[in-house]
């Protein structure tokens, strides 16, 4: 059994739920009411695949405030996995996330896998409609999905599909995972330039 290791980052403005939806995905848990974060926090979940590849992700979950803004280099350096997440209530923070896009893209690692969240979608009330950001993440070739850290909705769905990416980007064949279309996802608001 092979483990692979990763290091993910997560950027993007204040309050969109960065903390939230690596705390939903690495212990299940959410808050109404939490701290904003400082600095920069570590976290990390390992992923049993098929083929017995387990990926062990680990997360630097970045301070969205700008005054941390400068730090940022520091964790998406070699990182092979960046989430940039807006939240889908409020436009301002889409604009911010296709800035991380652009800075992640002409300064991060090459080749990294690149994936734009927009979270709350359990809120009715959006600001972003999907099918904007869709044709804007195929245009960008970045994964495009819609979460929920307050649900969970396609948290674990989007993490699973960011491992088999990172691990189907290895020169070697081993332990491989079985092919695999991002737009077979049973859910279908998981996007690889498709539309929900
Ligand atoms: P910084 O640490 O300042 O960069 O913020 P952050 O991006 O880590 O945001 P955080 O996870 O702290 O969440 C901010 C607020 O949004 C909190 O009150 C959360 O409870 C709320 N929140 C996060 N995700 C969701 C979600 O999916 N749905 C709803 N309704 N609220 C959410
Ligand atoms: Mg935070």
């Amino acid at each position: 059994m092979k483990t692979l290791r990763y290091k993910v980052v997560f950027l993007g403005e204040t309050s969109v739920g960065k903390s939230s939806i690596v705390s939903r995905f690495t212990r299940d848990e959410f808050f109404e009411f939490r701290e904003r974060t400082i600095g920069a926090a570590f976290q990390c979940k390992t992923i049993n695949l098929e083929n017995d590849c387990i990926v062990k992700m680990e997360f630097w979950d970045t301070a969205g405030q700008e005054r941390y803004r400068s730090l940022a280099p520091m964790y998406y350096r070699a990182a092979k996995a960046a989430f940039i997440v807006y939240d889908i209530t409020n436009k301002g923070s889409l604009d911010n996330a296709k800035s991380w896009i652009k800075e992640v893209t002409m300064k991060g690692e090459p080749d990294s896998v690149i994936v734009l969240l927009g979270n709350k979608m359990d809120i009715i009330n959006r600001q972003i409609e999907c099918e904007e950001v869709a044709s804007f993440a195929k245009a960008n070739n970045v994964i495009f999905s819609e979460v929920s850290a307050k649900t969970g909705e396609n948290i674990n769905n989007i993490m699973t599909i960011v491992a088999k990416v990172l691990i189907s980007k290895i020169p070697s064949q081993d332990n491989m995972p079985e092919p695999f279309t991002i737009r077979s996802q049973t859910n279908n608001k998981l996007i690889l330039g498709g539309c929900c």
